[in-house]
């Protein structure tokens, strides 16, 4: 190992030991790779030199970022919604959309997304003017194809996976725009109009791809639940592909994180904490224990308000507990899951 001071510690050089807060919570452990945020993150510790590896990573930034959201991965995006939105259109006045073509070109670009550093700290960023159901369906894309990658699937089905993912909600084609775009609550008529949407999407789905396709089965299981409380069939988790539960686990991440209609979006840290909840009921819980544990890193860098009225940073979640992390205030440490008397009250 070698020691290495802040100013030239680049991407890809990988940690030689691991770094404690001063209350002994461990806050990086060794052989963590460094990037620009975890770089950011030791500044912010006061650090100014660490040790490191003496072999460099072999991997290297694919990107030279232009700023904080590669040019590519913008690209990608919205040649994905674009295409998303023009089909679902298309259905909605009735045409002739090649399904199976859609599939292949977006998956591809969901795929090449996925496959970029970093790209979990911001794909909640990217935004496009078009409307939340097109971005979102990118977007459970992209999260569907990493959830594929760390669950370790074989890569020869990540493919199927990111085309389920963008797919899911194609059925929101033919339900009434007034009723999706619809701001405030949703009667129990328009919601049973809007449930429907899982029905539709396997039938505009089976006949390119199949009615027991990854794709049709996916649009059709998304908001099954574990313990049958989902709907539209009511199904238990063994009755339901994984790809589904993958894609549910997705869908349900990517609408608390992002602005909707009726729901602005919720911090990272209570998003990570209601999917842990969920995970023993609801949501896969080896889906969601993976994805937490990927996710957990994104909310670092947080400000935060605390209910002392002080404003801080988030330096480390705790993934069993993600609504108290260690919040850094000026100098000072204040790990939540020690200080019961004071709790987070949103971000500042
Ligand atoms: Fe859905």
């Amino acid at each position: 190992m070698r020691r290495m001071s802040l100013s030239g510690l680049v991407t890809g050089k990988v940690l030689a030991h691991s770094i404690y807060a001063p209350s002994g919570e461990l806050l990086l452990p060794k052989g963590t790779k460094v990037n620009e945020r975890i770089r950011l993150l030791l500044s912010k510790w006061g650090l100014s030199e660490v040790y490191v590896e003496e072999e460099e990573s072999q991997e290297q930034p694919r990107t030279i970022k232009a700023g904080p959201i590669p040019a590519t991965v913008n690209r990608a995006y919205r040649q994905a919604v674009d295409k998303i939105r023009q089909a679902m259109e298309g259905l909605r006045r009735g045409d002739c959309v090649p399904l199976m073509e859609l599939g292949r070109s977006c998956s591809q670009l969901v795929m090449k997304i996925a496959s970029e550093p970093d790209v979990l700290s911001y794909l909640h960023l990217l935004n496009y003017w078009d409307d939340y159901t097109f971005q979102h369906s990118v977007k459970v894309g992209v999260l569907a194809t990493l959830l594929a990658q760390w669950l370790k699937m074989p890569p020869s089905e990540h493919l199927q996976v990111a085309t389920a993912g963008v797919l899911h909600d194609l059925g929101k084609a033919l339900v009434p725009l007034e009723i999706l775009n619809k701001p405030g609550r949703l009667t129990t008529e328009e919601l049973a109009v809007v449930r429907t949407h899982c029905l539709a999407g396997h039938s505009l789905l089976s006949p390119d791809f199949g009615s027991d396709s990854i794709p049709s089965r996916a649009a059709l299981e998304h908001h099954e639940r574990m313990d049958g409380s989902g709907y539209p069939q009511r199904l238990r988790a063994q009755d339901t592909l994984l790809t589904s539960r993958i894609v549910a686990v997705a869908d349900v991440y990517d609408a608390m994180t992002s602005d909707r209609v009726y729901q602005p979006r919720q911090p990272g840290y209570a998003v990570l904490a209601q999917l842990q909840e969920s995970s023993f009921s609801v949501l896969d819980p080896r889906v969601t224990q993976t994805f937490v544990e990927h996710v957990v890193q994104r909310v670092h860098g947080q400000t935060v308000r605390l209910s002392n009225g002080l404003v801080g940073q988030v330096v480390f979640v705790h993934e069993r507990d993600p609504q108290r992390p260690i919040v850094a205030v000026g100098k000072r440490l204040i790990d939540l899951s020690r200080q019961s008397a004071i709790h987070l009250v949103g971000e500042a």
